[in-house]
């Protein structure tokens, strides 16, 4: 997908200002920036759901605003996990809620269901144990991960998250990145939005910094949440390791420059430093 010079606005106030970016193929693309800087109406413009004042936005190549562009084709390449998905579980079963998805699929009613199996078993869940249950009867949680199924059912090329972590517990959040991430080397391209920067950190190749509907900065990870200072600049902290990273360089107990973004570089600079050998910067 491409976005070219995306302009977006509520009202009179430009919320997304002449936005520009590519999403390749199999890429792990981190979103972060302050509340308010434009995240969610960026993916809610390239999920081709708002209307834009101005700009392109390219899929395969293809214009999504054209007059003859098949919308069906944006519905069944490119799937949205949005911010509060709990709120759009409506079915009476999960089963029903998962598939809805798939209603106007061509998909045989076998293969349907066993992309609700598939899709429910992705997020944690027993098939056969879940799949009967009233969505509103599990808790916050739950429903989070059958709202995320329910996108994942349906395959997308492109997968984009809202801020898909909050409400999942640290085994399961960890378990879903590393199964994104399996995605991602099946050709899937995921871009999530995400304040949690150590997942970020530790799952995402590139990162955007977005700052009052602007992108500022754009790069691979290292680079983006390396750079403490320019993430500050956009009103956020870099990662855990990362700032740990910049107290013990500070402090002159950790030699070298440019800061570690996971604790496994951290900690392998850290032991270097201790035995004398130099550290390595990742
Ligand atoms: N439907 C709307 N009508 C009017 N203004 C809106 C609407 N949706 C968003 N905005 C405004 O657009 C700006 C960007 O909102 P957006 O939801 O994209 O931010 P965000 O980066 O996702 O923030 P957060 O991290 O809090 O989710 C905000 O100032 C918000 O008030
Ligand atoms: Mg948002």
């Amino acid at each position: 997908m491409e976005v070219r010079k995306l302009t977006v606005g509520y009202g009179a106030a430009w919320v997304l200002d002449q936005v520009s970016l590519q999403i390749g193929a199999g890429e792990f693309v981190g979103i972060v920036g302050c509340t308010g800087c434009g995240k969610t109406t960026l993916l809610k413009a390239m999920a081709g759901l708002l209307e834009v004042q101005d700009g392109e936005i390219l899929l395969d190549g293809e214009n999504i605003f054209s007059r003859r562009f098949d919308r069906a084709v944006l519905r069944r390449k490119v799937g949205m996990v949005f911010q509060y998905p709990e709120y759009q579980l409506f079915a009476q079963t999960v089963e029903k809620d998962v598939g809805f998805g798939l209603k106007y699929s061509r998909l045989s009613r076998e293969e349907k269901q066993e992309r609700v199996r598939w899709a429910l078993e992705q997020m944690g869940f027993s098939y056969e144990e879940i799949k009967d249950q009233s969505p509103l009867s599990l808790s916050g949680g739950e429903k989070r991960r059958v709202a995320i199924a329910g996108v994942l059912a349906t395959k997308p090329e492109l997968l984009m998250l809202d801020e898909p972590l909050a409400g999942l517990d640290p085994m399961a959040r960890e378990m879903f990145l590393e199964f994104l991430e399996g995605l991602t080397g099946q050709g899937v391209s995921v871009v999530m939005v995400s304040h949690n920067v150590d997942a970020l950190a530790q799952h995402a190749a590139r990162i955007i910094g977005m700052k009052q509907g602007k992108i500022v900065m754009d790069g691979s990870c290292q680079e983006v949440l390396g750079d403490s200072r320019a993430l500050r600049m956009i009103g956020l902290l870099g990662s855990e390791a990362a700032q740990t990273a910049e107290l013990l360089r500070a402090n002159g107990v950790l030699p070298g420059s440019g800061l570690p973004v996971t604790y496994e570089a951290l900690r392998d600079e850290i032991i270097g430093a201790l035995t004398g050998e130099k550290g390595e910067n990742r």
